[in-house]
């Protein structure tokens, strides 16, 4: 498995908008596996192929205490979605940055799984609002575009200054919440 790099707003592949995956093979199935590597690796919740730079509609995510319940969901598609609630977020390709978003309380998706296979399912909780923002990426969306112009501003200054840090050598400030 290969750990990939992950893109960093306000990186502008981060914006393309994913096309659909046209088939489940082994070079998906390695990409998958990779995907879940590099988000083991990051300490990270969920991972869309958009932050890996491959535009196609494919994510990964686990929210589970033991970090051993690995998702897969393959063009997904949001059937329903119920309530609202609000959640702090953070994100792999905002590091170190969280701020409160409004989202869906629970969503109902159909999606292809790892064999190719189409379910549906009923998520609520964390992997609700995980499946929306991953979503969000495939889309070109990121949980900054829900904030303010001068929050946005402020993300900008601070990943600037974490990475004149981090080329110095030293390291910026860790994270508080789970990134997704
Ligand atoms: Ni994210």
């Amino acid at each position: 498995m290969t750990r990939l790099t992950i893109l960093e707003y306000p990186d502008p592949r981060l914006r393309a908008r994913a096309v659909p995956v046209d088939a489940v093979d082994t070079p998906l199935r390695e990409l998958i596996d990779d995907m879940l590597e590099t988000m083991y690796a990051a300490n990270g919740i969920g991972l869309a192929a958009t932050q890996v730079d491959v535009h196609r509609r494919l994510l990964v995510a686990d929210v589970s205490e033991g970090r051993n319940d690995p998702r897969v969901f393959i063009n997904p598609e949001i059937l329903r979605l119920d309530g609202t609630t609000r959640s702090q977020e953070g994100c792999l390709s905002v590091p170190g940055f969280f701020d409160e978003v409004e989202r869906a309380e629970s969503v109902r998706v159909r999606a292809l799984g790892r064999n190719g296979k189409p379910f549906e399912v009923e998520l609520d909780g964390l992997l609700a609002i995980c499946l929306q923002h991953e979503i969000d990426h495939l889309d070109g969306k990121l949980f900054v575009d829900y904030l303010s112009e001068m929050k946005r501003q402020r993300v900008r200054k601070k990943l600037e200054k974490d990475r004149r840090l981090s080329a110095e050598g030293r390291s910026p400030a860790p994270a508080r919440a789970p990134a997704i």
